[in-house]
């Protein structure tokens, strides 16, 4: 850890709540990319290094679960070619990471329409979840092939469905039922969304879950982003007035 990061680290600790859960839109891999004459699955590689420092940051800090958004359902409409290299990416990065992972308590589930996976890239994803099944410092929840609409749809289906075999009354359809059949049914929602790469759109991430999260976007692309970057997010989000609509006392 640089020592900035070290006197961030202490400072956030010093400052108040850290947010239980923090989401993160890991954008800017391309531009890193062709900013140094690179093919953008260059970009993407180099966003590993960034995933890890967020992990270990959010371990330091004692944020209790990061969502990260790895790919989208949209993303499924780039040229094959990157899609490839980023699946290719998603199984080294399980192959690279699962065990340190693991050894440093950190749960991992992927979330997202995991059926339009290929084969292997399917079996790295069983194969992080089950190797960390056991991890109790962070959760990390990563969001694959994953669209917020979708999962809304889904959620409504699955409650239609509930109603329709008589297993629940239409009335007990409340805002706790509709987050219960949702991905991430079970985590807090977030209360801090980071956006990397200078980006102002939430680009079908967690709309429900998001409802009163703070918002940070930083101009740092993804693979530049650093622990230290992590902590300063942290330390604006402790200087926000969360209201939650009410007005302070
Ligand atoms: C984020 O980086 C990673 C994914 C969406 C898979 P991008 O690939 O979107 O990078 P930019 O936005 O083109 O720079
Ligand atoms: C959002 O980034 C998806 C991920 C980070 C995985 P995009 O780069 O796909 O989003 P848009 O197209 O700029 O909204
Ligand atoms: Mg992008």
């Amino acid at each position: 850890m640089t020592d900035t990061a070290g006197a961030r680290l202490d400072l956030l600790r010093e400052g108040g709540v850290v947010p239980r859960h923090i989401a993160i839109i890991m954008d800017g891999n391309g531009r890193w990319a062709s900013e140094r004459g690179l093919p953008r699955s260059a970009g993407h590689q180099a966003g590993m290094g960034a995933v890890r420092e967020t992990v270990e940051g959010c371990l330091a800090a004692g944020v209790g679960v990061l969502t990260i958004f790895a790919f989208s359902q949209e993303n499924w409409q780039r040229p094959a070619a990157e899609i490839d290299a980023l699946m290719a990416l998603l199984e080294e990065y399980v192959a690279r990471e699962a065990s340190e992972l693991r050894t440093q308590g950190v749960r991992v589930r992927m979330l997202g329409d995991l059926e339009r996976l290929q084969p292997a890239a399917r079996a790295a994803v069983d194969s992080i979840e089950n190797r960390t099944a056991g991890g109790g410092a962070l959760d990390l929840n990563i969001c694959l092939s994953y669209g917020s609409r979708a999962e809304m749809v889904r959620a409504a289906r699955l409650l239609a469905r509930r109603v329709r075999d008589g297993e629940m009354d239409i009335d007990a359809i409340d805002e706790a039922a509709f987050a219960g059949q949702l991905l991430t049914a079970g985590w807090p929602d977030p209360d801090l969304l980071i956006r990397t790469s200078g980006e102002m759109r939430i680009s079908n991430f967690l709309l429900w879950q998001l409802a009163y999260a703070e918002l940070y976007v930083t101009a740092v692309l993804w693979p530049d982003f650093t622990r230290e970057d992590l902590f300063t997010a942290v330390l604006d989000y402790q200087r926000r007035d969360r209201r939650f609509g009410r007005i302070n006392a």
